[in-house]
């Protein structure tokens, strides 16, 4: 089954909105998408009037599933009210979250997926999960490929790139990175994307103020029969399949 985990190079920059668009697209392809968002802080009870601006009410929204008490724990099991780091978040409610935990509750979705599996994951890439992890060890211990969402903000360039070295360090498979168009950005979002192009071994695009899913997007999500331009490193390598 295709899964895939939503990395941020940052927080507040567009993981939630891309993996809603992504969403939307594969159901409306008659896909059967199932999203979550196990981790969220910044979540108030449901019968708050912010709920349905949370991560866990957009991602439901996107599923057109209605939020309950128990679709709203389907998608995210741990939710926190504070919008802070999830581990402070967690700490301010006297509560803790423990790696293992997280993993075997992500690895039960994934062995029950009927088709795709979509995770958005926290803040940025090694943003704490939990008091001795970060998202990064989250997404190792899954073992799935990383779509990696970018602003397209002054100084995203360089994030979105440190974020992609850090998962070719670590050995995580990049999908794609979508460039997301931050608000009042200096350039348009396919400047930041030519930038960062060249210089990673995925896929990159651009998602424009309030657009819709990209085709290319779409097709990363569907599967690992992509292929992608090699990196601009002297290997003049063809492109290769993901
Ligand atoms: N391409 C976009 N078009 C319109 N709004 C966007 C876009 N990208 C992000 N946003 C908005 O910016 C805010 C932060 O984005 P969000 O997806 O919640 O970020 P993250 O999940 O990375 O914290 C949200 O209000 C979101 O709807
Ligand atoms: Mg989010």
């Amino acid at each position: 089954m295709p899964a895939l985990f939503i990395a941020g190079a940052g927080t507040e920059i567009g993981k939630t909105y891309v993996t809603a668009a992504l969403t939307r697209r594969l159901i409306a392809e008659g896909r059967r998408v199932r999203t979550l968002k196990p981790l969220a802080s910044g979540v108030p009870p449901l019968d708050h009037p912010d709920f349905a601006a949370s991560d866990t009410a957009r991602l439901l929204d996107a599923q057109g599933l209605a939020p309950t008490p128990e679709t709203v724990a389907a998608c995210s099991p741990w939710r926190y009210v504070a919008p802070l780091a999830p581990d402070q978040a967690a700490a301010l409610e006297g509560r803790a979250l423990a790696l293992p935990d997280l993993v075997g509750w992500c690895r039960a979705e994934m062995a029950r997926a009927e088709d795709i599996l979509i995770i958005e994951g926290v803040g940025g890439l090694m943003s704490p999960v939990t008091p001795d992890a970060t998202g990064l060890d989250w997404l190792k211990a899954l073992g799935i490929p990383a779509l990696l969402v970018s602003g397209s903000y002054l100084g995203a360039i360089s994030h979105a790139l440190t974020a992609c070295e850090t998962l070719r360090l670590h050995a995580v498979p990049l999908r794609a990175v979508a460039v997301s168009e931050s608000p009042g950005a200096p350039t348009p979002p396919e400047t930041v994307a030519a930038a960062i192009r060249p210089r990673v071994a995925a896929p990159v695009l651009c998602l424009g103020r309030d657009a819709p899913c990209p085709d290319e997007l779409a097709d990363v999500a569907r599967g690992p029969q992509v292929s992608y331009p090699s990196r601009r490193d002297g290997t003049g390598e063809p492109g290769r399949a993901l």
